[in-house]
């Protein structure tokens, strides 16, 4: 069962900055989950709230600030005072560093604005100069993106329904808005539904497995991957290859 680190190495370090990602990396990880929002100027960056508030020492919406803006703020000192000065990161930043390892990207579009698709493009071909596109899993609530990006014959990327409950329209409803993986919230509901998705051969990833007790339900249940909080203990638990 693969282990992707879910912000990056939350439990240690303040979660979707660098300092979390390269964390998250000094474990045998297969992915890190990261989420993309963009600038008042349009600029992709990692963050997951829509506000700054809880993460930074700034306030207001994201999507008011300019990138230049955004980096002024503190992103790390809320988590602990060692981690003083850590920036919102860029996604081009993380792109970067993470073209050199061996570390699938899983990035969560949040809530895009209603005219997504010039920044969803130029975000993907920002990862594609990277050579990052056939290890990128898109994954977003907003399920007209990923029938966006269908359409748009972007083939080396994977796209990923993201949902709270396993209640949507089945296999069939995944098919037509042509997604290859789901991303669910783990619960008992969707456990029900996890050796059928299994046995369909889809990929199944849940989110945020942080306890032993339930990353072994996962596991026993045949999902694919977990995505957590903790990547040092579930890859001590699940060794990767
Ligand atoms: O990708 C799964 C998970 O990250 C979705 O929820 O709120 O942690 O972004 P959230
Ligand atoms: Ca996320």
């Amino acid at each position: 069962m693969e282990v992707i680190a879910h912000r990056g190495n939350t439990f240690y370090a303040p979660e979707n900055t660098m300092a979390a990602f390269l964390s998250a990396a000094s474990y045998n990880i297969s992915g890190i989950e990261l989420d993309v929002q963009w600038t008042k100027d349009g600029v992709p960056v990692v963050f997951h709230d829509e506000k700054v508030d809880r993460t930074t020492n700034g306030s207001g919406w994201i999507r008011s600030f300019t990138y230049r803006e955004l980096r002024q703020l503190d992103a790390g000192s809320w988590f602990a005072g060692r981690f003083g000065g850590e920036k919102i990161p860029s996604l081009q930043e993380v792109l970067e560093w993470m073209k050199g390892e061996d570390i699938t990207l899983h990035m969560e579009v949040k809530k895009p604005p209603r005219q997504f698709e010039e920044l969803l493009d130029m975000t993907l071909g920002m990862i594609e100069n990277h050579g990052m596109a056939h290890k990128t899993v898109v994954s977003t609530f907003y399920h007209p993106l990923l029938t966006y990006m269908a359409g748009q014959k972007r083939t080396h990327f994977q796209r990923a329904f993201l949902t709270k409950t396993p209640l949507f329209r089945g296999i069939r409803y995944l098919n037509s808005i042509q997604a290859h993986a789901i991303h669910i919230r783990h619960s008992y509901q969707a456990m029900r539904f996890y050796p059928l998705w299994a046995k369909s051969g889809i990929p199944v990833r849940a989110y945020t497995i942080n306890r032993e007790k339930e990353a072994l339900r996962c596991k026993r249940l045949n999902v694919t991957s977990i995505i957590t909080d903790d990547p040092k203990t579930m890859t001590s638990l699940f060794p990767q290859p």
